[in-house]
């Protein structure tokens, strides 16, 4: 007996003959592609297999036989002090000077902004000499080494007057506009010298980061290959320097890196066995191979399994530059996730001025509130502040800590970049992972983490760090310092 379709089922049938043809006719352009272009999946495959053994070859032939020495480097702004017995780091002065002492051939700098001189105060501040002098230093081997400079395009309040005097000296300059490119800001600060030491930490081109602010940073010496890598980061900005520039897409294979999250280099640091990485951001600066700084950092967090420390200037679950600013949960999630669900515990050193954001202080007191008395998870926040004389209050853009790192249980991680989604969406920055977990050593200090942890301590249970229980009260001291 026929049964006459009902209209709806015959529009299903139409639709379904439709989407039949349409697979068809794709399954057929395939083919045809196939055909004509037979290696272009040959090509890639080339391209990947010569990249990996670019790579792989880089670890044999280099091979780190230099005995690969890591050191963390710290500002101390003037006039504070810790207890008798705290952990005292070598200065990112010394640090700095010691590396430009060192330099036989080249030196390549990332850098956001440059006043190492102290020509924009108008005034005339004796802290101002160490920069003074590592630029006098700078200044004298341009004309002598191979000296690069890549530094973020200058928005109108900063000048390129440092680097022009450079310039002229002998030195190059590319000027990389990140606002056009990303609209974000290069806000990398790294040097890599004769392609065999390296420096990477908070610490800006400036005066002030040597004796007014608080900076932390690592030197590492003797160690080609992981400056051969964090070269390749270096290579990335160079080439997209000046007006005309474009961010490749993908990458070409030489910038690609074997070492990341999943593989990391493995090398001896200081005799102790080590794992090391160094993640970049944003995801468009990073070539194949290369772990983004936000992976980077939630793989940390998701790996501990005692304790989470992170130190850095900005915390704030927001993207602050966009317009209209956006939720950005990634980090904040993976924090509560590893205090609730691990046990971990969470401890926040954040820092407070008179430049501080106010909408940062509601999410802090909400992850601490987790610390409640019925469910106790294990979050602490703390600020910290960096006092400040009359004379040292009329310096601008100073008495800060501007640190950017976090340790766990089990690894370091010392970075660049404030916590806040734009720094991972849309600015360039850099981390460095430091993973000694499986070494055997327990004496104490032995691992970059176990001294990064002394400082975190130092830090948090000095005067210089206050609790959450006053909000209101802590901003408004931070407005006065
Ligand atoms: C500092 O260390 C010394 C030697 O280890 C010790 O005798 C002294 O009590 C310590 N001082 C403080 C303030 O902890
Ligand atoms: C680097 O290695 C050289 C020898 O190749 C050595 O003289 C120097 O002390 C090492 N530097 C550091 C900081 O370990
Ligand atoms: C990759 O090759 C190009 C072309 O030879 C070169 O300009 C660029 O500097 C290289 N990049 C790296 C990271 O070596
Ligand atoms: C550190 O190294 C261990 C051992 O290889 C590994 O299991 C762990 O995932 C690493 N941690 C991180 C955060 O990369
Ligand atoms: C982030 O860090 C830079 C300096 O490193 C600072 O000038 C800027 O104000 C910070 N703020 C925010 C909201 O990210």
């Amino acid at each position: 007996m026929y049964t006459p379709r009902s209209p709806g089922l015959q529009k299903i049938y139409r639709d379904a003959a439709l989407v039949l043809v349409v697979i068809f006719i794709l399954i057929l352009l395939m083919m045809v592609q196939l055909l004509l272009f037979p290696f272009n999946h040959q090509m890639d495959k080339t391209i990947r297999t010569s990249s990996g053994t670019v790579g792989a070859a880089d670890y044999l032939d280099v091979g780190c036989p230099n005995p690969c020495s890591l050191v963390l480097v710290e500002s101390i702004p003037e006039g504070m002090h810790f207890g008798l017995n705290s952990t005292v780091n070598p200065s990112i002065f010394d640090g700095w000077m010691k590396l430009l002492s060192e330099a036989e051939r080249s030196i390549d700098i990332a850098s956001f902004y440059w006043a190492m001189r102290n020509t924009d105060t108008h005034t005339s501040e004796p802290s101002a000499s160490q920069g003074e002098e590592v630029f006098q230093e700078l200044q004298r081997v341009s004309g002598k080494l191979s000296v690069r400079v890549a530094v973020n395009k200058p928005s109108k309040s900063q000048s390129l007057a440092d680097l022009s005097v450079l310039e002229q000296s002998g030195a190059e300059v590319t000027v990389v506009d990140m606002l056009r490119l990303t609209t974000g800001v290069l806000h990398t600060k790294f040097w890599i010298v004769d392609m065999r030491h390296l420096y990477i930490g908070s610490a800006n081109m400036d005066w002030r980061s040597l004796t007014q602010v608080k900076e932390l940073g690592v030197i590492i010496y003797n160690c080609s290959c992981l400056a051969k890598d964090l070269g390749k980061i270096f290579e990335a900005y160079w080439s997209i320097g000046g007006s005309n520039s474009s961010i490749p897409s993908p990458w070409p294979s030489n910038y690609s890196t074997p070492y990341n999250e999943k593989t990391p280099m493995e090398l001896n640091l200081d005799n102790t066995p080590a794992r090391l990485y160094f993640s970049s951001s944003p995801p468009a600066l990073c070539p194949e191979g290369r772990t983004d700084d936000l992976t980077s950092i939630l793989s940390i967090i998701d790996d501990a399994e005692e304790f989470v420390h992170v130190a850095v200037m900005n915390y704030i679950p927001v993207t602050t530059f966009s317009y209209p600013k956006r939720f950005w949960p990634a980090i904040d999630t993976h924090l509560r996730k590893a205090a609730f669900e691990r046990r971990v515990s969470v401890r926040l050193l954040i820092s407070c001025w008179q430049h501080s954001d106010p909408s940062m202080f509601p999410f802090l007191e909400s992850l601490a509130a987790l610390k409640s008395k019925w469910k106790p998870l294990d979050v602490e926040v703390r600020i910290f502040v960096v006092p400040a004389t009359q004379e040292q209050m009329r310096i601008p853009y100073s008495r800060v800590n501007h640190n950017k790192y976090m340790v766990t249980d089990r690894v370091a991680y010392i970075g660049t970049s404030n916590w806040s989604g734009d720094y991972f969406q849309n600015t360039a920055g850099v981390g460095l992972v430091v993973n000694q977990t499986d070494s055997n050593t327990r004496i104490p200090s032995s691992t970059v983490a176990e001294q990064l942890r002394d400082i975190f301590m130092r830090d948090w249970d000095s005067p210089y760090s206050k609790t959450m229980n006053n909000v209101e009260e802590l901003t408004s001291t931070c407005k006065y310092i």
